[in-house]
């Protein structure tokens, strides 16, 4: 392998792009919100796009939104060695989640042409679809699409709160492409990505070589009771299903407690009908992320929400329903890749430590298609899905450094 620190990254202009997207759905406190196929999100798009042609790519958009910007290889018919990640954001996202990943990798490209340097396969940046899931769930629909964990129709009959589909604004913000989602051929995918998480920064570390992801399912609860005056009901005839929900909540945090350190469960989404200050909530619908690195507690701790469900609302006479959106199983990177990532972090003498990856990741479905491995850098204290999300110029050049090195040892092999 070339030794990493022949090449160089332009960090200055990495961050300035990094900086020049954040203005698109800049929020007050400093963070992006781009909801999947929103506006804002085929502004980022086109942004990139037009830098990626810029920087002498080419454009392929499949039939789920995910483009595919490639830097032509000596040999054109090599299957291309990708990288990417994802422009939408969390409501009150960061500057970096995703986005990092994206522009590093753009970042690869323009370094590439300003050392006028050639690699035997393409490279390609690939920005995925909806990975958020914020706007529409599950997350990573676009790349779930791609290696086929999601069929197509039911991604575009996904709806928002609105009752907007996926499909539908797919297609209003000109990104359906003609490109049959997860026929696009790929030799390998790096993915460079904020931690997320205090690891890396608590141990002054600058590089996280991940070697996994753990397991994450998504589910919705709908609690129906029954509608009543606020003010003449008496609390023991009350059918209410916002106390039910409150309980299932406190039910559902205790189900990662039991199953600790690394359970995490989280009620992030919740809508009260008829939501009115004197009504008795007659139904509420909410959503529940539960995460473990091991399979096997993970389909404990399903067990265990179901378990809660019958135990909260059948003693006082509410009906109740669960359906599980999604189902990632935890994840293993490919050794060669992790391994490539390993000797590029050394090589440019850069504190660095194996870690699994707690958020889930695009990177995380295609490696059950392609040998796939990603890169983890800082996030100040740890936080992100926040708009004080924050990361400094040298942790992301230093990543997106090992990203090139990477990805060239791949594409020369
Ligand atoms: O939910 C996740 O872990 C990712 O940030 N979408
Ligand atoms: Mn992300
Ligand atoms: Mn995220």
């Amino acid at each position: 392998m070339a030794s990493a620190r022949a090449l160089d990254i332009n960090g200055e202009r990495l961050w300035d792009s990094l900086m020049e997207m954040a203005k698109i759905g800049a929020t007050a406190k400093g963070g992006s919100c781009r909801l999947a196929l929103s506006d804002l999100d085929r502004d980022g798009r086109d942004l990139f796009c037009q830098w990626a042609r810029d920087a002498g790519c080419t454009i392929t958009i499949d039939s789920m939104g995910n483009i595919f910007a490639r830097r032509p290889g000596r040999n054109p018919d090599r299957a291309p060695v990708a990288t990417g990640s994802h422009l939408d954001t969390q409501p009150t996202g960061g500057k970096f989640d995703g986005v990092y990943g994206v522009l590093a990798g753009l970042e690869v490209v323009r370094s590439l042409n300003d050392a006028k340097r050639e690699t035997e396969a393409p490279i390609e940046v690939v920005v995925w679809t909806n990975e958020e899931g914020a706007r529409f769930a599950p997350s990573m629909i676009g790349s779930g699409v791609f290696v086929g964990a999601f069929d197509q129709a039911t991604a575009y009959a996904t709806q928002d709160l609105d009752g907007l589909t996926l499909g539908d604004e797919l297609a209003r913000i000109g990104y359906q492409g003609q490109e049959v989602c997860g026929q696009h051929p790929v030799a390998a995918f790096f993915e460079a990505h904020i931690e997320q998480g205090p690891i890396l920064e608590a141990e002054d570390r600058v590089i996280g070589v991940v070697e996994g992801g753990q397991g994450m399912n998504w589910y919705d609860v709908i609690v129906t009771g029954a509608e009543s005056h606020a003010g003449t009901t008496p609390m023991n005839r009350r059918q209410d299903a916002y106390l039910a929900a409150a309980r299932l909540a406190v039910a559902i945090a205790g189900i990662a407690a039991a199953n600790g350190p690394h359970a995490v469960a989280t009620v992030g989404q919740v809508r009260v009908f008829p939501n009115s200050r004197n009504t008795v909530p007659g139904r509420v619908e909410f959503s529940v992320d539960l995460r473990h690195p091991n399979a096997d507690v993970l389909a404990a701790m399903e067990q265990a929400l179901f378990t809660a469900l019958d135990e909260v609302c059948d003693p006082v006479g509410l009906a109740h329903a669960v359906k599980r959106l999604s189902a990632e199983a935890p994840i293993r990177f490919d050794r060669d890749c992790v391994d490539a990532i390993k000797r590029a972090t050394e090589d440019l003498q850069l504190p660095h430590r194996a870690m699994v990856s707690g958020a889930g990741h695009d990177a995380c479905f295609i490696a059950g298609v392609a040998p796939t491995g990603m890169i983890f850098v800082p996030c100040a204290d740890g936080i992100s899905h926040n708009e004080g999300e924050s990361a400094t110029p040298e942790d992301l050049t230093a990543g997106a450094k090992v990203l090139l090195a990477a990805m060239i040892e791949r594409a020369n092999a």
